[in-house]
């Protein structure tokens, strides 16, 4: 560094802690040598949060969040989406990239996920980066259900109006909550322009603020890895862990692979398939609201799937509630319960690479019921895929709630001392 701009880093940090905090979260902060590409989507995650935000600040520019009907009988608020994709320079390509950017949130908080449970990184002591990431997984539910009331096509009006009626059957509160949720006793101007409201400013600032929790709470305990193993326990004589490189350069750069693999599936979707048959946007959805006429088939967009066909399966009223209430108990159930997690695992490792035949098996089961789950739920509901629902339902509770004895049961291979490299 030249002396005048060293003069200026000293000034700014005499003043602000910025080489400290670089140092802290960056050039020295240790991170374990054996991350694999699973490490790749927390770094995606962030990747498509800025997208997100960003292609929304344009979106909001040209959107108009007003249900009322324009000279040509369309509502204001589709003439305005279709305004963005026809006569906005580039509209089209926003609009795309956010469409697509919520599915692609939630492919890659999946497996975000998924890793998580694969290498145990929600045992002791990472508890908390655990319990935030189900919250902002809550809220990234929250956020993608208002975004898709925006474009105010027949699936975002018939969705919403299946989804806030849920709250209904909740006793004593249900029916006001649900008032309340619409501003007005059908979905109506008024929820457009609560959900606007929501969409936009207050549930982005909440998702950035656990984010920020998230991310502060990994750096206070240390990243998990593959093997499961504390690199924290095995330090040099200057306190450096034996198996930790210097998050940047090494997984800075590393992280850029996943960038451009991530990028490069992401456009071909962007570019070439960006309603992803059916699946990212619904062909119902290309159609202005219309309360008069209800879609032969309403189905929630693919990610909330897994969790609509739990509520369906409950199909039997129990203590005087209806079934619809329990429904909706289990549907909350299958989200929180996830929160749980460090709690209910048991074994001795944390990763699976060194967990025994019980688990991995639990975990196979799992996956399977939570595709099928997710797959019946774009379908009409039939007395058979009702019953296949009904059995992944119970199976998918089964995996959490028979963690605590299994996991104990379970033949585990030792974990090693330090972390395995090849
Ligand atoms: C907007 C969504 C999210 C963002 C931006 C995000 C970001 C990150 C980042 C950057 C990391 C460090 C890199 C890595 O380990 O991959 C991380 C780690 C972690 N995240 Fe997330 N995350 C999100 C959602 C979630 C969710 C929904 C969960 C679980 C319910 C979760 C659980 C974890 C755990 C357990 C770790 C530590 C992993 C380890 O050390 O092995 N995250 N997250």
């Amino acid at each position: 560094m030249t002396t005048k701009s060293q003069a200026v880093l000293d000034w700014i940090d005499e003043r602000f802690p910025l080489t400290s905090t670089w140092k802290a979260h960056l050039s020295e902060y240790y991170a374990p040598k054996n991350f694999n590409f699973w490490y790749f989507f927390g770094s995606l995650a962030l990747l498509v949060l800025v997208i997100q935000i960003l292609t929304g600040i344009f979106l909001v520019m040209h959107y108009k969040p007003d249900a009322s009907l324009n000279a040509s009988g369309v509502p204001v608020a589709f003439a305005s989406v279709e305004y963005i994709m026809r006569e906005v320079p580039g509209g089209w390509l926003i609009r795309y990239l956010h469409s697509t950017g919520a599915s692609a949130f939630f492919i890659v908080v999946y497996l975000h996920m998924f890793r998580g449970l694969l290498y145990g990184s929600y045992r002791k002591p990472r508890e908390l980066i655990w319990i935030f990431g189900t919250l902002i997984f809550l809220v990234l539910m929250a956020e993608a259900f208002m975004g898709y009331l925006l474009p105010w096509g027949q699936m975002s009006f018939w969705g919403a109006q299946v989804i806030v009626n849920l709250f209904s059957a909740i006793p004593v509160i249900g029916p006001d909550l649900s008032l309340v949720i619409r501003g007005d006793y059908v979905v109506s101007d008024a929820t457009l322009n609560r959900f606007f409201s929501f969409h936009v400013i207050a549930v982005p600032l909440v998702l950035i603020g656990l984010v920020v929790a998230h991310i502060v709470a990994l750096h206070e305990v240390g990243s998990n890895n593959p093997d499961g193993v504390e690199i924290k326990k095995k330090k040099d004589a200057n306190g450096i862990p034996l198996d930790g490189i210097p998050f940047h350069p090494y997984y800075t750069v590393k992280d850029i692979v996943g960038v451009v693999a991530f990028l490069f599936f992401f456009s071909a979707v962007v570019f070439f398939a960006p309603e992803a048959g059916g699946y990212f946007l619904e062909f119902n959805n290309f159609l202005p609201a219309d309360p008069l006429t209800t879609p032969p088939h309403i189905a929630p967009v693919w990610y909330f799937t897994p969790f609509y066909s739990i509520l369906r399966a409950v199909t039997y009223p129990l203590f005087g509630l209806d079934a619809k209430f329990w429904g909706v108990v289990a549907m909350g159930a299958s989200v929180v319960i996830i929160a749980f997690l460090p709690w209910l695992d048991r074994s001795p490792v944390k990763s699976i690479r060194y967990k025994g035949p019980i688990f991995k098996l639990a975990v196979a089961v799992f996956v399977v019921c939570f595709f099928i789950l997710g797959y019946l739920g774009v379908l009409p509901p039939t007395p058979g895929r009702t019953l296949v629902s009904q059995i992944c339902s119970v199976l998918y509770f089964a995996f959490f709630l028979l963690m605590p004895w299994y996991s104990k049961l379970d033949k585990c291979k030792a974990e090693p001392e330090r972390v395995t490299f090849k």
